[in-house]
């Protein structure tokens, strides 16, 4: 075995990649629930990946074809319906787990200096999560599927003067069809992927250069051991790391099964019934909605009314409703990062941001009603004061002292 290793170490960095990221990698020792979800991130990468891998040998990108090779894979290719089920449980766990994962962000500040790259090749991976969603979403070509998709890409032409051409462009076609199918699956099975893949490596190439953030928000590199250098309130990633997040790995299948298995459609939420019948494009379903995981910015486009007959400023704010977490890093002005240590003001703009996000993601199921509406509308305004705020709410909050050392609550 040596002898293989110190071949191998010759030509390839296998040794010194393995104490460099894991055996030797020091990650802070308070890490708690919270930092379950980046590696729970990873894995349902892998799930999705690998089913996806299997769908695709049976799928059919024709819109003449695509619905009935789906039913194709859920009764008569072996275990298809498993690949099919954990590939649609795996998107909606997706978002769950990043969501947490972000949660976690802004809990602790961990989009603060020096980890901005980590944050912004994060919000990247998010973008891409969410275009990646919704192509996969049209591929069943089932009446959500198609008018989902033409209700999306008519939001585009929306856009001042070169609206129409956009959407067209998008579409490949005047209408949703065999040209959007297609493209969206190229998109959706190797572009996207790709891109994913790339961010997600750069997510932590950036996060290895600077080390993890931890719920106290204390640096943990700059008290190190005089003598062995490696930081007092750090331990070894590997093992120590890697036996919790399999703990959280198997919690996780544990959760993840018993929905694929007993819940797969969750109730309509994690896939819709009206899916279930294939595209007609003369016969609009009465109730459009998206996937539960766009439904706080679906809200956010419906609380706008129409401007001289135009749905831009809607299209508008739902954009910047997405992009504002890029700016994150530089909203923030407290002289604490974790919220054990920030003031009053803090911790009510982030109950308060908890509340819009999750109230918007239910309106946005919602059909809408005047007095829906009318809540999208003073939701939106909480969800955008809690950025645009926070300049302010952030410099002249009441902050604890932060302890030079981590905690071990
Ligand atoms: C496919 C999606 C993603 C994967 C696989 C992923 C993976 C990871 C992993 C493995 C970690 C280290 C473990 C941990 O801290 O939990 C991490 C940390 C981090 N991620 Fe992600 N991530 C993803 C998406 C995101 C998104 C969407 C954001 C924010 C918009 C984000 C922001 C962060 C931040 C700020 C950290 C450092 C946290 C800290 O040190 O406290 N990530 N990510």
């Amino acid at each position: 075995m040596e002898k293989v290793l110190n071949w191998i170490d010759a030509r390839f960095p296998l040794t010194a990649s393995y104490k460099a990221h894991l055996s030797e990698y020091f990650a802070p020792k308070n890490f708690n629930f919270w930092y379950y979800f980046g590696s729970l991130a990873l894995l349902v990468l892998v799930i999705q990946i690998v089913t996806g891998i299997f769908l695709t040998m049976h799928y059919k990108p024709d819109a003449g074809m695509a619905f009935a090779s789906v039913e194709y894979i859920m009764r008569d290719v072996p275990f298809g319906w498993l690949m099919r089920y954990a590939h649609s449980t795996g998107a909606s766990a997706f978002f769950i787990v990043v969501y947490l994962h972000m949660f976690r962000g802004l809990l602790y500040g961990s989009y603060r200096q020096p980890r901005e790259l980590i944050w912004l090749f994060g919000v990247l991976i998010y973008l891409v999560l969410m275009g990646e969603a919704f192509m996969g979403y049209l591929l069943p070509w089932g009446q959500m599927s198609y008018w989902g998709a033409q209700v999306i890409i008519n939001l585009f032409a929306a856009v001042p003067f070169i609206g129409e051409d956009l959407s067209t462009l998008i579409r490949g076609d005047f209408v949703v069809g065999d040209a959007t199918l297609n493209r969206f699956f190229a998109l959706h099975v190797i572009a996207l992927p790709l891109v994913l893949l790339g961010l997600i490596a750069a997510h932590l190439v950036a996060l290895h250069e600077v080390g993890s953030n931890n719920p106290d928000g204390v640096e943990i590199k700059k008290l190190k051991d005089p003598e062995t250098h490696q930081p007092l309130d750090g331990i070894p990633f590997h093992p120590y790391y890697t036996v919790k997040d399999i703990l959280g790995v198997v919690v996780f299948l544990i959760v993840f099964s018993a929905i694929m298995f007993f819940a797969p459609e969750m109730g309509g939420y994690f896939l819709e019934a009206n899916n279930f019948i294939p595209a007609d494009p003369f016969k609009t379903p009465e109730h459009i909605a998206p996937v539960w995981y766009f439904t706080p910015y679906y809200a956010i486009l419906r609380a706008v009314p129409p401007m001289f007959g135009s749905q831009f400023p809607g299209v508008a704010l739902m954009g910047v409703a997405v992009l504002i977490f890029f700016a994150l890093p530089w909203l923030d002005r407290s002289p604490v990062k974790s919220i054990r240590y920030r003031g009053p003001k803090f911790k009510i703009a982030l109950g308060l941001f908890v509340v819009a996000f999750v109230g918007l993601g239910i309106l946005g199921i919602l059909p809408s009603t005047p007095l829906y509406t009318l809540i999208a509308q003073i939701l939106s305004v909480v969800y955008f004061a809690f950025f645009f705020l926070m300049p302010w709410y952030t410099k002249n909050d009441t902050t604890k002292p932060v302890p030079e050392r981590v905690t071990s609550k």
